[in-house]
């Protein structure tokens, strides 16, 4: 019961706190967004298709900032549209953290990601 009272709290605290990492329940959706829409271009195992693959070896060396900034803005000019208006900037680099290195089971990480810079 104690327990839960606490979860709640912090469940209320957390877009106070600024921590990066979204809750579980919103992970699983991204987790969800990036196979079915992320997919339709990027491949269904994310290993190319009408956009680049996005596997932790295809995208080794770039910055998780940037992949972060691709996914929130698109890239203009090229068919990566913007994803700002389906989720936020903390989520985006969250999803380019998973892009970087999945968890190993495939499954929803529970890690923090990195916090943004000031
Ligand atoms: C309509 C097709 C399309 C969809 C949908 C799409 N992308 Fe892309 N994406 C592209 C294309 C094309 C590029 C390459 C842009 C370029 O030429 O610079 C790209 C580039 C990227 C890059 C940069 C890769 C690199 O090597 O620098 C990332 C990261 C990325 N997409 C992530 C995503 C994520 C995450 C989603 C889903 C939320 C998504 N994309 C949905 C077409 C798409």
């Amino acid at each position: 019961m104690r327990s839960a009272v606490c979860l709640l709290l912090l469940a209320l605290a957390w877009p106070v706190s600024g921590s990066a990492a979204p809750a579980p329940e919103r992970q699983a959706e991204l987790l969800r967004m990036l196979r079915q829409d992320c997919g339709s271009c990027h491949g269904m195992r994310l290993t190319g298709g009408l956009g680049p693959a996005l596997t932790a070896d295809a995208l080794q060396g770039k910055p998780w900032q940037s992949l972060s900034a691709t996914i929130f803005h698109g890239r203009p000019g090229t068919p990566m549209p913007p994803w700002k208006s389906m989720l936020s900037s903390d989520e985006a680099d969250w999803l380019a953290l998973q892009l970087l290195s999945p968890p190993p089971s495939g499954l929803t990480p529970v890690e923090a990601v990195p916090r943004r810079q000031p």
